[in-house]
């Protein structure tokens, strides 16, 4: 009783947070949300990288990359030829107002989202994506896009937390928040054409419940 009572009233805040979660907006989205998502998902980022093999021409992307840590990591590990995309204007901007942030590298950020990504075919070695699966309107479309934008050979990585794990944080995750099973996301990857899909269960303090989806065109 007491617990309804408290969800109703906290129930416009967890709506905000969760609409931030999908797109960062505006001052708050900038200057908070993009902070919040770099270190509250960093152990799932890094798990995405982790033994992805990267080099100085090593052509990566990463989609939905919201406070950029990914492109970062990827950077410190030596990647150079970086690109994002993000539906967020105001993550976009938010990188693009920093020319000093990523030193030595070419990097190319976009607006945009994985159902048409703005990018030509085949133009890169990784493509990688940390939770954005839930804000995904079509599953099917979203692999082929990402399936287009790798070259042949290339990987696929991706991070998520499983749909258990999201229904367990409802208050937030009801707003908006789409529940693929992964049996779901593992057949529309195969079905856009990727090989070798298989997830990882991910067993960290915080990653419990997460995973990353690997697979090669
Ligand atoms: C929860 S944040 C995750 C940001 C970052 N990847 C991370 O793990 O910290 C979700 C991000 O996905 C982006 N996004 C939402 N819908 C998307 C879509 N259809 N395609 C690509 N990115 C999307 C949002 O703008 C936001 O930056």
């Amino acid at each position: 009783m007491r617990n309804a009572f408290l969800l109703r009233l906290l129930a416009p805040v967890s709506a905000v947070i969760a609409r931030q979660l999908a797109q960062p907006r505006g001052w708050f989205g900038r200057t908070v949300m993009t902070r919040v998502l770099n270190r509250g998902n960093r152990d799932l980022i890094e798990a995405t990288l982790e033994g992805v093999a990267l080099g100085h021409d090593s052509q990566l992307l990463d989609v939905g990359f919201g406070g950029g840590l990914l492109l970062e990591l990827a950077h410190g590990r030596g990647a150079r030829e970086l690109a994002g995309v993000d539906p967020s204007e105001d993550a976009v901007t938010r990188l693009r107002r920093r020319p000093e942030w990523l030193p030595g590298s070419r990097l190319r950020l976009e607006i945009g989202a994985v159902e048409s990504l703005p990018l030509p075919d085949t133009s890169f070695d990784v493509v990688a994506s940390t939770n954005t699966v839930y804000f995904w309107p079509d599953l099917g479309r979203a692999f082929r896009e990402l399936h287009r934008v790798l070259r042949p050979g290339g990987l696929l990585t991706i991070g998520f937390s499983g749909a258990e794990k999201l229904r367990s944080f409802g208050a937030i995750t009801r707003h908006g928040f789409r529940f693929h099973e992964n049996g779901a996301i593992v057949e529309a990857a195969s079905s856009a054409g990727f090989a070798g899909v298989r997830v990882i269960g991910l067993h960290g303090r915080v990653t419990e419940g997460d995973y990353v989806l690997r697979a090669s065109r």
